[in-house]
């Protein structure tokens, strides 16, 4: 493990980043700081050059290559109410939403929930979990890649194989958490709205027919927008229809 001062490659914050540890090689920055939250201040980053276990949302494994993509979890310890802690990862996908832009001046979609789009494919995904007070938001980018596997290629890419530019890992995560820590204070003594607005500039499903997996059933409609609680909205034909949670799969 080494401590990464990240000051020199652009982080701005007065508290997210400042502890940031690398790891070569880790099982997975979530999983290890859901292990550690006790011992970790509030901000703590955990980043890795890869993992032998990367977890994505509903139990799917999350490849990233080694050294090229960016891999990292950050320990947040915030005074909210359950029901903006729940909305941390939506602050999370306009972090990395606004960075894209800034750093390469593309400005990609947000997939509801979590899932960060540009010309229909993924290029970073979001999964935040909760320990007691603690929420940990893992997020992996596709930096760097040159190619991706066989097995995702058709639905993935990476930021260089779009912009064709590479950049260094560590401003990308640093930019980030500069937004991170912007978007975090903004739930805090804002609330969801803004976050919210910002979300719906470039909502990736609008107007798109999809079916979602609710768990006990699949609902087919036209997403039409996301309410005030993050909520999808689907127009199911005779009603629109609120979906709490669930991955939407775009019918073709
Ligand atoms: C998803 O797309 O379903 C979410 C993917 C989240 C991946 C990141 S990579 C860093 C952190 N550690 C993990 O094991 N997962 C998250």
């Amino acid at each position: 493990m080494k401590e990464i001062s990240l000051e020199k490659f652009g982080l701005l914050t007065k508290q997210i980043g400042k502890n940031c540890q690398y790891f070569d090689e880790i099982s997975s920055t979530n999983l290890y700081l859901l292990e550690n939250c006790e011992r970790f201040s509030d901000g703590t980053v955990i980043t890795a050059g890869y993992q032998t276990q990367g977890k994505g949302r509903q139990q799917r494994e999350w490849m990233g290559e080694k050294e090229t993509s960016l891999l990292f979890s950050v320990l947040l310890k915030p005074d909210l109410p359950l029901e903006l802690k729940l909305k941390i990862v939506f602050a999370a996908a306009c972090a990395v939403k606004l960075s894209i832009h800034k750093l390469y001046g593309i400005t990609p979609s947000v997939k509801w929930p979590n899932d960060i789009y540009i010309e229909d494919k993924k290029i970073a995904g979001i999964l935040c979990q909760m320990s007691g007070n603690s929420v940990i938001a893992g997020i992996g980018v596709n930096v760097n890649q040159e190619e991706l596997p066989e097995s995702i290629r058709s639905i993935a890419s990476s930021l260089y194989l779009i912009s064709s530019q590479k950049l260094e890992i560590f401003h990308v995560l640093s930019v980030i958490l500069n937004y991170l820590e912007k978007f975090s204070l903004t739930l805090e003594q804002e609330g969801f709205f803004p976050i919210r607005e910002e979300i719906l500039k470039n909502f990736y499903l609008k107007g798109k027919t999809v079916s979602v997996e609710t768990g006990k059933d699949i609902i087919t409609g036209m997403v039409t927008g996301m309410d005030e609680d993050g909520h999808l909205l689907l127009d199911t034909g005779n009603r629109v229809k609120t979906i709490f949670a669930g991955d939407a799969h775009i019918c073709s």
